[in-house]
């Protein structure tokens, strides 16, 4: 086991780029079940989570290489086996992407149902209700989720995919990925509209896939006989630029992403601006800058995109204990998804959390502490109040971090962090993680 060990009062500051977005590459990857011959992914981020899935894709049949250029070569050549090992699939719980493919091509599928995590229950339920409109069997077997295809094939049909937090991205991902072999046409209605999604549509495309729509809530879905292997490349991931820009904030620094989005990260952009933050965009980058009055506290509730992402509410929350005044943040993804409160109030954050709201009361300074990390975006919010804090802290349980960010103290060091990565021997908290 490893732990951090971070120096904290530095003000972050220079250019830092952003690497493959994460949630963007594991359906991605998975979406090459589908095609016949070769497919090249570049700009895949080098992460835990990563080679999990790519574990996942060769027990499935496919040939994995990675280029010396970093590029990751898919090539399928055994299409035998449709189950997903009990094994890899509860190391990650997004490894249920692989479901719709192996629906769409393979006919059948058993993949065993992710248990819940730490952010909360994370049920499945649409992802099997759309895939049974299609004409899908679905049935559970000994925590397996076993869904069989009639001789007929998949039919295409209209499908409603709002549930009671909004639409989902793995379920739009899953239902769409089987609905391109269905025959005739599929309609997605409240279809996830997260870049991520967008992506996983451009590569289906580039594969043959006849879709419209993409980026909005109706997806329309006309089936093909084939699909052949795509060259694509990730979009950069606006959830670690987002946690760069809030580390800025929490320090008052002055950070650029390089290769990051502005039109991926406006919610967090305008969350940013109205602390006071300046905020630059560049054709290829996004600076933001601290002012030289404190920042001002903000109001956030986060929601589906274009909403303020879930994803990035840990690490904003971290950067608004330190606002000049009281800030309410909202989470109405994943009502459940604090675990960063109790660390933070460790680090002499002043929290009050009722329901799904959390009141904060913004102090001068933070300290540093010992904390634990309890799921991804939870890290990164403690890594930068870390950065922030005066004084030392050390955070256990780093392997969650790793799943998400890729060289994450070698890239903040870069911005004048004083973050080292240490041996630990303390025993690692047993629960899984957040994907
Ligand atoms: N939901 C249902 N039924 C379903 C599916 C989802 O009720 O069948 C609920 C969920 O419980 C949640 C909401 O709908 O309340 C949204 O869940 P969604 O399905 O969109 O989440 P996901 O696809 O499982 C992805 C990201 C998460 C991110 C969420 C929301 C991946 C691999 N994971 O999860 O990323 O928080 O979308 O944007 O894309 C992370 O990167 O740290 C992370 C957790």
């Amino acid at each position: 086991m490893e732990k951090l060990v971070i120096e904290g009062g530095k003000r972050l500051t220079g250019r830092v780029s952003a690497s493959g977005s994460k949630n963007a590459a594991l359906p991605i990857l998975a979406a090459c079940l589908l095609a016949e011959g070769t497919s090249v992914i570049r700009n895949v981020p080098s992460l835990s989570d990563v080679e999990i899935l790519l574990s996942i894709l060769r027990e499935l049949g496919c040939r994995v290489d990675r280029r010396p250029d970093g590029a990751i070569e898919i090539e399928v050549r055994d299409e035998s086996n449709s189950r997903a090992s009990y094994e890899l699939v509860s190391r990650m719980r997004a490894s249920v992407c692989v479901l719709g493919p192996l629906v769409g091509r393979r006919k059948t599928a058993r993949v065993p149902i992710p248990g819940g995590c730490v952010i909360g229950v994370r049920p499945i339920d649409l992802h099997e209700k759309g895939l049974q409109q299609l004409g899908a069997r679905m049935s559970l077997d000994r925590g397996d989720l076993v869904a069989e295809v009639p001789p007929s094939g998949l039919t295409g049909a209209e499908i409603f995919l709002g549930g009671p937090f909004g639409s989902s991205v793995t379920g739009t991902a899953n239902v769409m990925m089987a609905a391109v072999y269905a025959n005739g046409t599929t309609v997605i209605e409240s279809a996830a509209c997260e870049p991520e999604v967008v992506d996983l549509a451009d590569l289906l495309v580039r594969m043959g896939a006849r879709i419209e729509g993409i980026g909005s809530p109706r997806l329309t879905i006309h089936g093909v006989k084939t699909l052949r292997g795509a060259e694509h490349t990730i979009i950069p991931d606006r959830i670690e630029a987002g946690t760069f820009l809030a580390a800025a904030a929490i320090t008052r620094g002055d950070v650029t992403v390089d290769g990051a989005r502005g039109d991926h990260l406006r919610a967090a952009i305008h969350v940013l601006r109205e602390t006071g933050m300046r905020v630059e965009l560049g054709k290829n980058s996004v600076r933001a800058a601290h002012p030289d009055h404190p920042l001002r506290p903000v109001d956030l509730t986060t929601l589906p995109y274009p909403g303020f992402p879930t994803d990035l509410q840990a690490q904003f929350m971290a950067a608004l204990c330190v606002a000049d005044g009281i800030s309410v943040v909202t989470e109405k993804i994943y009502p459940d998804r604090f675990m960063h409160v109790s660390e933070l109030l460790r680090m002499g954050a002043e929290l009050r959390k009722s329901g799904a709201t959390v009141v904060v009361h913004g102090v001068p300074h933070i300290v540093g502490a010992p904390v634990r990390a309890s799921d991804l975006r939870a890290s990164a919010a403690l890594v930068i109040a870390g950065c922030a804090a005066w004084g030392e802290t050390e955070i256990r349980d780093i392997h969650h971090i790793d799943r998400g960010y890729e060289r994450i103290e070698e890239k903040l060091n870069g911005l004048g962090a004083g973050i080292r990565r240490v041996n630990d021997a303390s025993k690692p908290d047993p629960r899984p993680g957040a994907s």
